[in-house]
């Protein structure tokens, strides 16, 4: 073994990089809860690839045969049910995990300085699950595939000048059709997640390069032995590797109830109109994308107002396409001098509760129909997000912060 592994190590350093990503990458010492949530996206994407290409053993991407291939794959194929289950449900339990990975970033300032690219990295890793997840959705071909697809394609119709052109062009068809389902498939199942794939690369490549942040937003390369290891450091395998199988044991324990005993969530993850085959003649009483985008469906439902000879869906575009552009440019906002919400000041932890609630809140306003009193929550809520962000280089920069010890705490 020692004598193939020496073959092989002298023609493609895998030694090298086993050392450089997981047996002396060292890890700060004081990584808690929210650090588990990177493993289980990797391990949630491994779900995603495997139940997704045996999944596509059995799917038939046409108008005319998508969605008996589905209820095929429920009630004939073998394990079709489970392998359709942990796929659907690996899609909500995805976003659950990015999100709640994406919280860390933002308490814990990881998107400061150095590490602005692998929250770009990230940013546009979570661009991609969107798209990827939207395209997705229209495959079972029921009833909120077809409409849910046929308002967001619409949405493009918005944009002046261009928008008709580009709603026709992504369809390739007058409307929704089996031509918009076979290309979505093509880029749901190959082109996306060869993009996904490679975005997660380069994230944990930046990783690497300029080490993890810590919960105490502290350098752990400022304090190094005389070996040159960060004293606060500790290597990633066995400590880390091992430490996220409890993660993993704990995910999967709350995966597998949903996939088990709660796969619809409610009409949560499975829509109930999605139970029907997709008709275009007849619109379902109210569409509403899944959970995972209502929190900027609600923000689009909430512009209510025509502007500047524009109507009110254009400005509706510009504010979701608004909320989701202002995180890429974070790392620029945040001017404190900490990373951490530990040692910021009180107006930068009031400013992110409030951000959160008003996330939270969104997305619950934007899975319910839309009424007058709800439309001006929303409204409300929407100003909140977006001041979170626009208010930051100023909250950031009055606040009185901690000081921040020397080494690691906890
Ligand atoms: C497929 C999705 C993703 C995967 C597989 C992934 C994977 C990882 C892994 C394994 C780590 C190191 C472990 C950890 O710190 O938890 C990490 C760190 C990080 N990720 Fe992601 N990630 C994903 C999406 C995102 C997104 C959407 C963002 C934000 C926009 C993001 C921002 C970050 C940041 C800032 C760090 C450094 C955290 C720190 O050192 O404190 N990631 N990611």
């Amino acid at each position: 073994m020692q004598k193939l592994l020496n073959w092989v190590d002298e023609r493609l350093p895998v030694v090298d990089a086993w050392n450089k990503h997981l047996a002396k990458y060292y890890a700060p010492k004081n990584f808690n809860f929210w650090y588990f949530f990177g493993s289980l996206a990797m391990l949630v994407l491994v779900n995603q690839l495997v139940t997704g290409i045996w999944l596509t053993m059995s799917y038939n991407p046409s108008g005319e045969g998508a969605f008996a291939s589905v209820e095929y794959i429920m009630r004939d194929v073998e394990w079709g049910w489970l392998l359709r289950y942990l796929h659907s449900t690996g899609a909500s339990a995805f976003f659950v995990v990015v999100y709640l990975h994406m919280f860390r970033g933002l308490m814990y300032g990881s998107y400061q300085k150095p590490r602005e690219l692998i929250w770009i990295f990230g940013m546009l890793i979570y661009l991609v699950l969107m798209a990827e997840a939207f395209m997705g959705y229209l495959l079972p071909w029921g009833q909120m595939s077809y409409w849910g697809a046929q308002v967001i394609v619409n949405l493009f119709g918005a944009i002046p000048v261009i928008g008709e052109d580009l709603s026709l062009w992504i369809r390739g068809d007058y409307l929704i059709s089996g031509i918009t389902l076979n290309r979505f498939f093509a880029l749901h199942v190959v082109a996306l997640p060869i993009v996904l794939l490679a975005l997660v690369v380069l994230h944990i490549l930046a990783l690497h390069e300029v080490g993890s942040n810590n919960p105490d937003g502290i350098d752990i390369k400022k304090n190094k032995d005389e070996n040159g290891i960060p004293k606060d450091g500790i290597p990633f395998h066995p400590y880390y590797s091992v430490h996220d199988l409890l993660g993993v044991a704990v995910f999967f324990f709350i995966f597998f109830i949903v996939v088990f005993f709660f796969p619809e969530m409610g009409g949560l993850f499975l829509e109930k109109p999605n139970f029907e085959p997709a008709n275009n003649l007849k619109t379902p009483a109210h569409i509403a994308p899944v959970w995972y985008f209502t929190p900027f469906y609600a923000m689009l439902r909430a512009v209510t107002v025509d502007l500047f000879g524009l109507d009110a869906k254009f400005w509706g575009v510009v504010v979701m396409g608004g909320a989701i552009a202002i995180l890429f440019v974070l790392p620029w906002l945040d001017r404190s001098p900490v990373r951490s919400i530990r040692y910021k000041g009180w107006l930068s932890k009031i400013a992110l509760v409030i951000f959160a609630i008003s996330f939270v809140v969104l997305g619950y306003l934007g899975i319910v129909p839309a009424t007058e009193g709800r439309t001006t929550v929303a409204q409300i809520l929407t100003a909140l997000y977006f001041l979170y962000f626009i208010l930051m280089p100023f909250y950031t920069r009055m606040e009185k912060t901690k000081p921040v010890p020397e080494r690691v705490t906890g």
